[in-house]
């Protein structure tokens, strides 16, 4: 699991589910592009899947989860 968490302003979070659509920005230049890009490529690997939580005036955390290649999966741990 990839893990990244910066200190800006945060995202509402009622804007938390728009984030990954084309063309969806808050920026006075942005495209809106970046994520949608990012979640297309994410779908197109099985088993990979992105997450995001953020709190306004905190910050935001992104994290990506993928399967180890060539490696067994792990069994689940009995407790
Ligand atoms: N780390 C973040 N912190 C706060 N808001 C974010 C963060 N990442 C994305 N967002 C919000 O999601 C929106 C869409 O992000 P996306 O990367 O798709 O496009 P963008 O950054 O606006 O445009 P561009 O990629 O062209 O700069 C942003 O405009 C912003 O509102
Ligand atoms: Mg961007």
């Amino acid at each position: 699991m990839k893990r990244l968490t910066d200190t800006g302003p945060g995202i509402a979070p009622d804007a938390l589910a728009q984030i990954w659509a084309p063309f969806y920005t808050t920026k006075a230049e942005g495209t809106g592009i970046g994520l949608s890009i990012v979640r297309s490529l994410v779908e197109e690997q099985p088993g990979t899947a992105i997450t995001v939580e953020s709190r306004l005036g905190v910050g935001t955390t992104f994290r990506l989860t993928m399967p180890a290649i060539g490696v067994a999966p792990a069994r689940p741990s009995a407790s």
